[in-house]
């Protein structure tokens, strides 16, 4: 930000809970829901990168595994119990190991493994962060799907792919039921998003990246900002009537046939 940006204040007051909150897009939301005026939870299964997330914005840090219902229980109320109130639950953590890839090659260990933390991890944070929102008659829930919910990919990462569909239908219709108690859930569709992760892959083989790129109309992938501002957004009051949406932030990706050279 320069001097010159406005600031928006739309979270003051306001308690954002985010899991994966140590890395890549739930760090940049940690930043960017703070300078909003959010007290922020940083949850995360790593305690060093979790702590300095949270050290870093002011906020809260939980260690959490996402696929420990106990544990997840705990970092909602924890976030009540700190700040008396769960109006912003980000649901973002997720992998995407290597060994889950084609449908051929991919066993039922990283299949399960894929599902637990990607899937049935927001299952568990939704049911939990619900019924505080449910008693305030308030509340936002984001819930990080992909692009490749929404489009196929022949470079297959089946799990994935498929645990993101989940994630997608699920926030659907979580939005339908709970909207007439002033809760809104949407799934958060980022395309390809500039991370370490994703940087060490494409400079180690360019050729990978000429062809995702090809099909990015910008001509580029998004940086973990971009994400989170579309995040502070649907958090806000400025997306009350976005509700039980497939939120693409994917630079046209899932809009494109042909691209500009
Ligand atoms: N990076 C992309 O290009 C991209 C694109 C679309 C969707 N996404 C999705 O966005 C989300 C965040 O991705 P990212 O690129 O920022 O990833 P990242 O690897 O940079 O960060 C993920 C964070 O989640 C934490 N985490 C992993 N397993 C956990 C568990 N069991 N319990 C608690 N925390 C756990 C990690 O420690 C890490 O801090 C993921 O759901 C991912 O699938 C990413």
């Amino acid at each position: 930000m320069t001097d010159q940006t406005p600031v928006c204040r739309r979270l003051v007051g306001r308690t954002a809970v985010i899991t994966g909150a140590g890395s890549g897009i739930g760090l940049a939301t940690a930043r960017r829901l703070a300078s909003e005026g959010a007290n922020v939870v940083c949850a995360d299964i790593d305690e060093t990168a979790g702590k300095a997330a949270a050290a870093e914005v002011g906020g809260l840090f939980v260690k959490v595994n996402v696929t420990d219902p106990d544990e997840v229980e705990a970092l909602f109320k924890a976030a009540f119990d700190t700040y008396g109130s769960v109006d912003i639950a980000f649901n973002n953590a997720g992998i995407s190991p290597p060994d889950d890839d084609s449908i051929l090659t991919t066993g039922l260990d990283a299949w399960k493994r894929v599902q637990e933390v990607n899937l049935t991890s927001v299952y568990l944070c939704c049911k939990a962060a619900l019924p505080y929102m449910q008693r305030q008659g308030k509340g936002s829930i984001i819930n990080t799907a992909s692009f490749v919910a929404r489009m196929g990919a022949a470079t297959s990462q089946i799990s994935y792919t498929a645990s993101k569909g989940g994630v997608l239908a699920m926030s659907r219709e979580l939005g339908v039921q709970f909207a007439r108690e002033g809760i809104r859930v949407n799934a958060l569709c980022p395309g390809p998003v500039n991370t370490p992760l994703l940087k060490e892959l494409f400079a180690k083989d360019p050729e990978r990246a000429a062809r995702r790129l090809v099909h990015v109309p910008v001509g580029r992938f998004a940086e973990p900002d971009e994400i989170a501002a579309a995040v502070a957004f649907l958090a806000s009051d400025d997306s009350s009537f976005v509700n039980a949406a497939d939120f693409l932030v994917d630079g046209g990706i899932a809009g494109a046939y042909v691209t500009p050279l």
